[in-house]
């Protein structure tokens, strides 16, 4: 009886914990934002968007949420975060690494540059890996935290996205099972969550597509559609309690989009 009260929607699921999350200030960051001060939650928006991102946290409250400006690629603005984070409220109990860019769609290797793929890397991954650094050295004395890194289908499959992106968020899925094994010892909790194409401005630049065209991807999973809120409530699942005994995961909220291959099957034609 307990489980079921605790999962229920007027029941906060976040009361008294707080949360950084980079890239917050727009698509599937600011839903997140939203979503856990919504289940009690402070939030605290760190982006490199410093409009978006102010008005977001006006938008929320002082109470709830503020906004701090981080590049994630940075090491010193990442560190810098998370101090603020601590001298505000004294403690960081999830983190999540949700900061990503693409290059460019390009459809042969040989146009792809170094610097371009350097670029990604330094936001998608090394980001990453300064977001669970950083918040592992304030979580590890307080031994507890759950730190959530968004991955994307392209965590496990080839062929959807950029030669950069697709290397980056495989790698993310690599650096969550390591750090999984070594903060266990700590209490700490370290996830992926690896959503479907959502028609947020990054899928949309990448694809060269709007929010209608966004409903005609193709999608295993038939008569609904994925949107950055259900993003958010896997992230609060893997943010709250409720998650207590999951780490080391690759959540995939992709309607088995990765377990298939839609290309040659015994079951309904892709449309
Ligand atoms: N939209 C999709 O289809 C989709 C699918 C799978 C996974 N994802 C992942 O979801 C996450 C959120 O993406 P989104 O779709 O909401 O994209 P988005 O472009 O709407 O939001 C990304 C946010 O990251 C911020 N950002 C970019 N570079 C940064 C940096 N160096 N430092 C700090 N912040 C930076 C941007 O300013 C923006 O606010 C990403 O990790 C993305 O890879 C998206």
């Amino acid at each position: 009886m307990e489980a079921v009260s605790q999962v229920s929607t007027n029941v906060p699921r976040l009361e008294g914990k707080v949360a950084l999350i980079t890239g917050g200030a727009r698509g599937i960051g600011e839903c997140t934002a939203r979503l856990f001060t919504k289940h009690g939650a402070k939030v605290i928006i760190a982006d490199i968007l410093d409009n978006l991102g102010h008005l977001v946290c006006e938008d929320l409250g002082d109470e709830l949420a503020f906004y701090v400006h981080c590049d994630v690629s940075n090491e010193s603005d990442i560190e810098s975060a998370v101090n603020t984070v601590i001298l505000k409220y004294g403690k960081l109990d999830i983190m999540i690494n949700n900061a990503a860019i693409v290059d460019e769609a390009k459809t042969s290797i040989l146009d792809n540059e170094k610097s371009e793929f350097d670029r990604v890397i330094s936001v998608n991954l090394t980001g990453a890996f300064l977001g669970t650094k950083h918040a592992a050295r304030v979580m590890i004395p307080a031994k507890k935290g759950s730190i959530i890194t968004i991955g994307s289908v392209s965590s496990s499959v080839g062929g959807v996205a950029s030669h950069a992106y697709t290397s980056s968020k495989h790698a993310v899925v690599g650096l969550t099972k390591n750090v999984a094994a070594e903060l266990g010892q700590f209490g700490i909790r370290v996830n992926c969550l690896s959503p479907y194409v959502i028609a947020t401005p990054l899928a949309m630049n990448f694809f060269k597509m709007d929010e209608s065209d966004a409903s005609s991807v193709y999608s295993n999973l038939k008569e609904v559609a994925l949107c950055s809120e259900d993003v958010a409530e896997a992230a609060l699942y893997l943010g709250s309690d409720e998650s207590k005994y999951m780490s080391g995961h690759n959540l995939a909220l992709d309607g088995g989009f990765t377990v298939i291959n839609p290309a040659f099957g015994l079951f309904a034609k892709p449309k």
